[in-house]
């Protein structure tokens, strides 16, 4: 076993994190920059879909050891290409650690659904690492690791509600109220995120795109915890690039709203879509319609908002 290195105190033989997904209430896309990214104005909600990852000593030499259980393993990387293995190298990096560690990671997540599953593993392996190595890492020091690891994974630190800006990974909080259920239609197959930025480009083209702002009526939606204004105006620009690659997925949101659904919108760069009911009852009905109507891969329910990565086990 490696010898655990620590800033302060007596460090863990291993930590668990959980990590809840997330889906766009807003995701307005500015024009391409110089460097291929977007200016977003994003209204990130985290919601009850989790992963949980567990990282431990290894043996030393063995480097990042990732091993993926639970229902979404389909596609997830179990090497260096983990947004997980790249979180806990730049963390042994930058606090000279030893990179001997041993991370598991039972997914919830939908893969490449446009729910920011590895982002959230990043997220959750940045704060299982302050804990395990006790690093004792700021706030400030933690978001700093995130953006680089990803556009999503600074919101994944802190959950709840909040107005991404820059890249999406400048987060404040926003103020919510009561809770939002949600209806997930899930795709078997997963949507590439560059790929479907580049179709939106590609749909814009020539077009007078402007720069992104956050959208005053459904801040005062959350403000006021009215599920029913919140569903009429979730927009998401990608939905369009989306539709263009999966045109399947216009089928699915027909089931949604002949099933009375409050609102509805592909999840951030999709095929997830996601549609806001009025309770729990109602999440029911929208589950059972979209199930036999076979245009769906499968169905999870999940309410919002919820807390971001968290430390749930620490085994000394
Ligand atoms: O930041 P992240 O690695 O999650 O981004 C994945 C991809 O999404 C990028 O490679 C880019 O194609 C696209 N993206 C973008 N503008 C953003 C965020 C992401 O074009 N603000």
């Amino acid at each position: 076993m490696s010898a655990p290195a620590s800033r302060s105190g007596r460090a863990p033989q291993s930590v668990a994190v959980r990590v809840p997904a997330k889906i766009n209430l807003q995701l307005s896309v500015g024009p391409v920059e110089a460097d291929g990214y977007h200016n977003l104005v994003t209204v990130f909600q985290a919601i009850s879909l989790f992963d949980d990852l567990t990282i431990a000593y290894g043996d030393a030499g063995s480097g990042i050891k990732i091993s993926i259980t639970g229902d979404q393993t389909h596609g997830v990387p179990s090497d260096v290409n983990n947004l997980a293995a790249k979180a806990a190298a730049a963390i042994c990096a930058k606090y000279e650690l030893a990179d001997d560690l041993e991370i598991t990671i039972n997914k919830s997540i939908p893969v490449a659904g446009g729910m920011a599953g590895g982002s959230a593993d990043a997220a959750a392996t940045i704060v299982a690492m302050d804990s395990l190595f006790a690093l004792d890492m700021s706030r400030d020091e933690m978001t700093e690791i995130a953006a680089d690891l990803g556009s999503d994974v600074p919101f994944l630190l802190s959950g709840g509600t909040a107005v991404g800006t820059g890249r999406g990974d400048q987060i404040t909080q926003a103020l919510s109220r009561g809770t939002y259920h949600w209806v997930l239609a899930l795709s078997t197959v997963g949507l590439s995120t560059p790929a479907v930025y580049k179709e939106c480009d590609r749909l814009r083209e020539g077009m007078d795109v402007v720069e992104p702002v956050a959208s005053d009526v459904l801040l005062k939606a959350l403000l006021a915890g009215d599920a029913q204004a919140l569903g009429k105006v979730l927009t998401n620009d990608l939905q369009p690039a989306a539709f263009s690659l999966r045109p399947a997925l216009r089928l699915v949101l027909d089931v949604g709203k002949e099933y009375g659904a409050l609102g509805s919108l592909v999840s951030g760069s999709g095929p997830t879509v996601a549609f806001l009911v009025g309770d729990e009852d109602h999440a029911l009905d929208l589950t059972v319609a979209l199930m036999s109507s076979g245009v769906v891969g499968s169905v999870a329910r999940a309410y919002g908002p919820v807390h971001g990565a968290k430390v749930i086990d620490v085994k000394n």
